[in-house]
């Protein structure tokens, strides 16, 4: 894992933008796996910005998102479909029929998610998948305990993460106890991952992500498996971790190189 400290929110995104940018002008063509909540919402401004003012191109590009909240409609504010229309997918010239999002209200739960992964491997497979995490070490709505080689499913959701996303509804009541969420398995096959994490509520999970064992109770962790990750973080989120002076002196290598090759994937 590469991990990456910014001083704040606002470096993490533009760090995380100029990563999905570089990936995009030298694969027009690529497959972004995208992420919801309100990590990723400064890169996708940093995004749109980027569309508009220089042009970045996302006519050729697919997505696919991590999940869905089980019974919201497209329509509903608080779906994730609704989320990526008005946060990125409005924005840019990313083609409507390239985007995907899990049904949260198919009659056939299996058949649709077997379905969704079939679209995935139709597209290629995903070059990068966009990730935040949950103050429970979740990756999309992999909850503690959920199997490391899962694959999109229907998950009930933690306690803890209704309560964290209770903040976009009326109540704690209103939010869905279910979702469909690709699996730690589905995410694993992604060629790179990319993983934010702002704040000092998601401290205890980026370091047991980082430098805790592998657990599926703190699913995060299963990325230690993956061969091409880069966690960015902002200074509260990285106030845990131990071997924070390694982490930079490999940022400073990794700098050198980057200058050298001019490659930054
Ligand atoms: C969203 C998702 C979740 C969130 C996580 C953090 O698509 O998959 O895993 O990334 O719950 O949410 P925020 O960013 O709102 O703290």
């Amino acid at each position: 894992m590469r991990v990456i400290v910014e001083a704040d929110a606002d470096r993490v995104a533009t760090r995380a933008a100029a990563l999905v940018a570089a990936l995009v002008r030298s694969k027009p063509n690529c497959v972004l796996g995208l992420a919801t909540g309100s990590t990723p919402l400064g890169t996708y401004r940093e995004l749109i910005r980027m569309h508009r003012e220089e042009g970045l191109d996302f006519s050729q590009v697919t997505s696919f998102n991590l999940d869905e909240y089980v019974g919201l409609a497209p329509t509903h504010p608080q779906s994730y479909r609704y989320f990526m229309q008005v946060h990125l997918f409005d924005h840019i010239n990313i083609r409507p029929e390239r985007t995907h999002v899990p049904d949260g209200r198919a009659l056939d739960f299996d058949a649709a998610c077997a379905q969704y992964e079939q679209r995935i491997r139709e597209a290629g497979g995903i070059d990068l998948q966009l990730l935040g995490i949950g103050s429970d070490g979740h990756i999309a709505f992999n909850e503690p305990g959920s199997s490391l080689g899962s694959r999109t499913r229907l998950k009930t959701l933690a306690r803890e993460t209704i309560r964290d996303n209770a903040r976009f509804f009326d109540s704690e009541e209103a939010v869905p106890k279910m979702a469909v969420t690709m699996g730690v398995g589905t995410i694993l096959e992604s060629r790179r991952c990319l993983l934010l994490a702002t704040g000092s509520s998601k401290a205890e999970a980026i370091r047991a992500t980082i430098e805790g064992p592998v657990t599926a109770q703190v699913t995060a962790s299963a990325l230690q498996f993956h061969r091409e990750v880069i966690v960015i973080l902002d200074e509260p989120a990285a106030s845990l971790l131990q071997r924070r002076e390694y982490y930079d002196d490999v940022e400073q290598s990794q700098r050198v190189y980057e200058q050298q090759t001019g490659r930054i994937w």
